[in-house]
């Protein structure tokens, strides 16, 4: 299969219409990362995206809405997308509130599931995850067309792409179509948010950390890593967001001493001119994340700059952590740490 970037224009737009509607599979800009989308009530489609990811069936996938399809719990259990019987009242004011504030954008809610919604979209799961992305070509998309079941559109275990050119890399000869809505803007994958107790948890930090969405929702919102025993998101599984090279990870920028030569290094910020002249004798190649160490830039540089770090021909890689552990600092961290564990 030849695979073809169009840009998103008007005619890019319908042809990926053309294409969905005849269930095949596009890749679609997002305002987090590219995501692989299909019809998400068209089994032949989803099996596709699985196919074409090689990612593990037990890994669900997260439906995509319109936004007007995605104004608030009532509308989605009208849909016949959620149960709304099985949210308490409580939560469900809650969950309204953050629908209200965030979406469209970079938030996931896993909910208690309508039978309606395809096992393979949730793996078999009692819950579904929801999101109305931002971007105006997935806004235009959605508005024309049905729910889109969309993963992020890398082979599993890999890098999310923040561009179509990340796209053509992990999946040249597997799609059809990608529509090229430029880089993302935000860069790291959605915030998800599941119900737990009387309470939220968030199964995956993103740009929407867990201070705004207790301030938000007015309940409490607890980090998945309390309860490590349990793998509710794969996106939680130890090691995801891997590049290819071994991957060492400092804070402390003194740790360079030990750099050995023809390695790959993600910075935060610049470095000193010593600093500098010392990676330049080590043939080091640099990945400069932001000029003044701003996390939203990082966020939105992080995976192209690891990708061409990947690609490149280099001994090893090292990255600098952000170290506030709070807010996108806590996004970026999670990302990476998974990036530079063991392989599994
Ligand atoms: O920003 C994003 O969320 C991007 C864009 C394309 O929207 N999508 C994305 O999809 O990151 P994916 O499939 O790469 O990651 C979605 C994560 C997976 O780790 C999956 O396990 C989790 O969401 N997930 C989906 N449905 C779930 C459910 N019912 N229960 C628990 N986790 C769920
Ligand atoms: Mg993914």
């Amino acid at each position: 299969m030849s695979t073809q970037i169009v840009c998103s224009d008007p005619a890019g737009i319908e042809a990926a219409l053309s294409c969905l509607r005849a269930g095949q599979l596009v890749a679609i800009p997002t305002e987090t990362v590219y995501g692989l989308a299909g019809n998400a009530f068209e089994p032949e489609a989803l099996a596709q995206i699985f196919a074409a990811k090689e990612r593990p069936h037990f890994d669900p996938l997260i439906v995509h809405l319109s936004a007007v399809a995605g104004q608030s719990l009532g509308d989605l259990a009208q849909q016949q997308l959620i149960d709304l019987s099985q949210i308490p009242l409580p939560q469900q004011h809650a969950l309204n509130r953050l629908i209200a504030y965030f979406w469209p954008g970079p938030m996931t809610l896993v909910l208690p599931r309508h039978q309606r919604v395809p096992d393979l979209v949730t793996s078999g799961l009692d819950t579904v995850g929801l999101r109305v992305p931002a971007h105006p070509v997935a806004q235009a998309l959605l508005a024309a067309s049905f729910p889109l079941a969309a993963p992020s559109a890398n082979r599993f275990g890999r890098i999310s792409p923040t561009s179509a050119q990340a796209v053509y890399a992990e999946l040249a000869g597997r799609i059809p179509l990608i529509l090229d809505g430029g880089p993302c803007a935000v860069g790291l994958e959605s915030s998800i948010i599941g119900l737990q107790d009387q309470g939220l948890v968030l199964l995956r930090p993103g740009k929407i950390c867990a201070d705004q969405i207790e301030r938000v929702s007015g309940l409490k919102c607890v980090p998945a890593t309390a309860h490590p025993a349990e793998v509710r998101a794969p996106g939680m599984l130890k090691s995801h967001y891997a590049p290819r090279q071994d991957l060492r990870l400092f804070t402390d920028r003194s740790e360079l001493q030990a750099l050995a030569p023809r390695q790959g290094l993600l910075l935060l910020s610049p470095l000193d001119s010593a600093l500098l002249s010392f990676c330049q004798q080590k043939e080091t190649q640099l990945e400069i994340l932001s000029q003044n160490g701003d996390l939203i830039e990082v966020s939105q540089h992080l995976f192209a700059a690891l990708r061409r770090l990947d690609q490149a021909d280099l001994a090893g890689l090292w990255a600098e952590l952000p170290m506030a552990e709070a807010g996108l600092a806590h996004a970026i961290c999670d990302r990476l740490t998974k990036a530079a564990a063991p392989k599994n």
